[in-house]
């Protein structure tokens, strides 16, 4: 959407867009990553793509899959251009005997369960254990962490989904252990979401594994504001004062995990007690010591990075998880392939907020208006109602702009009666047949 808004914004061009997408619903990770409390968030966006999605000059295509239904070969000879932003759809393993025991997760998993993504939205994810332990210190085992722990009163003014609202209405999780390969000086998490901490009603915040330190300790020295502002929250919140909290959040600092035990099922986390070490670079890691702790637990979320899947026909960076890339201009072994390019997390790697994926689309967007400028782009072979006719003969569950607003509309009006922003449809045959109702099929849409 940012790339196509920086195309859009500009008037000297005569610019027009197909925007693709696999699911019925657009938005990505705004709608199926960005946490339901977090409403302000998704409005402040919502609002803005709405606004370009109304450009007569943009066309969506919802419920088509490049790769299955189209072939990136097919975009080559219809399109000037195309842009992949097809994000990251897997997550970095962690590796240990046991992870593959039912009760272990990918935080992405349970994201997507409780944001109603149509793949997740019938997890049954077991919340039946006191205590659930979350591998990692980043903004993602926060949010999760705090979706745990929030009273259900809470979570049901939000958008999250029905079957996550149900699973946490009945969980049991009292306790949620962070644990952290590394220090507190080195979470990964921003401090806002920290911040928020201090905000969830009935919940103690403590951390563990190693002791906070003064503000005039050595390890402070060169510290930046950030970090700074960091320690300070830990602080302040395991200084609160807590009369019988409802609920618990432990931060386990310089704790690995090493295997997960159980008979059948997670029962227990072998964690190994980490020191930090300096590597060549300068840059300090967690080396692991002899000392090690059983931790019970019956649900483990690893929270230690998303990563991009390879992309049928395109050349894929297996390392970084990428599709192969210059600058966002598509390259296999440094060679540019002419009029393809990335952008987002598939393009750069699974790091930065939203706001960073807007400064990623202007780079790949300046990439491809140079190489039209130097007549690198090949001119379409088909017009654009001609690609429509095709897609309406591979997919006849095609979901047009008509069909997006259909679903918008019902998903708030049905959220508007219980004092929630929207209830979402989270079933992919709910979604397209709202998406279809009434005139939808059969009359055809000019956009
Ligand atoms: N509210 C928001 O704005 C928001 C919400 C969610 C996500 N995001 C963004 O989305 C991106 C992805 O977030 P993320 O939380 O998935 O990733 P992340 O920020 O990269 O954090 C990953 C965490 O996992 C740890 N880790 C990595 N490998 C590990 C291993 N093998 N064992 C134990 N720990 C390991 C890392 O520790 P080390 O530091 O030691 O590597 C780090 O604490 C980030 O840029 C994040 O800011 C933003």
């Amino acid at each position: 959407m940012y790339a196509a808004q920086h195309l859009l914004e500009r008037s000297d061009l005569a610019v027009e867009i197909d925007l693709y997408e696999r699911l019925p619903t657009p938005w990505g990770l705004v709608r199926a990553g960005v946490a339901p409390d977090h409403p302000e968030k998704k409005l402040v966006i919502d609002r803005q793509f709405s606004f370009a999605l109304q450009d007569s000059r943009l066309r969506y295509l919802g419920n088509v899959e490049i790769g299955r239904d189209v072939r990136p070969a097919e975009l080559a000879e219809w399109y000037d251009a195309a842009i992949y932003a097809t994000g990251a759809a897997s997550d970095t393993r962690m590796g240990i005997p046991g992870e593959e025991l039912p009760g272990c997760w990918a935080a992405r998993e349970f994201v997507s369960f409780y944001n109603g993504h149509p793949d997740f939205a019938d997890l049954k994810i077991d919340l039946q254990s006191e205590r659930a332990i979350v591998v990692g210190n980043g903004n993602v085992a926060l949010d999760v962490a705090r979706i745990l722990t929030m009273p259900v009163a809470e979570l049901e003014r939000t958008d999250i989904s029905d079957q996550a609202l149900a699973a946490l209405r009945d969980s049991r999780v009292r306790e949620v252990v962070l644990l952290g390969r590394r220090g507190h000086l080195q979470g990964a998490f921003a401090n806002p979401e920290l911040e928020e901490l201090e905000h969830i009603p009935g919940v103690e915040v403590t951390a563990e594994g190693e002791d906070l330190p003064d503000d005039d300790d050595v390890m402070l020295d060169g510290a930046d504001w950030t970090t700074r502002r960091k320690l300070d929250t830990l602080k302040r919140l395991v200084r609160r004062p807590s009369s019988n909290p409802r609920k618990r959040i432990i931060f386990r600092f310089l704790s690995s995990p090493v295997e997960i035990v159980g008979n059948g099922r997670v029962e227990q986390l072998l964690v190994a007690r980490n020191r930090l070490e300096r590597d060549a670079g300068g840059r300090l890691f967690a080396a692991a010591t002899e000392e090690q702790e059983v931790l019970q637990a019956g649900l483990v979320l690893r929270a230690i990075g998303y990563r991009g899947d390879p992309f049928p026909g395109l050349p894929f960076d297996t390392r970084r998880g990428v599709i192969a890339n210059l600058g966002g201009r598509i390259a296999d072994d440094g060679k540019v392939w002419p009029g393809a390019y990335v952008t987002g997390w598939i393009k750069r790697g699974c790091r930065g907020i939203i706001g960073s994926n807007k400064r990623c689309a202007a780079e790949t967007v300046a990439a491809l208006l140079e190489d039209r400028a130097v007549g690198r782009l090949r001119a379409p072979e088909i017009g654009r109602d001609s690609v429509l006719a095709i897609l309406r003969d591979r997919q006849p569950e095609l979901v047009r702009l008509d069909g997006w607003r259909r679903i918008d509309h019902a998903e708030r009006s049905a959220g508007r009666e219980l004092g929630r922003p929207r209830r979402k449809l989270t079933r992919t045959g709910e979604l397209l047949a709202c998406a279809a109702a009434e005139q939808g099929l059969h009359q055809e849409s000019s956009r």
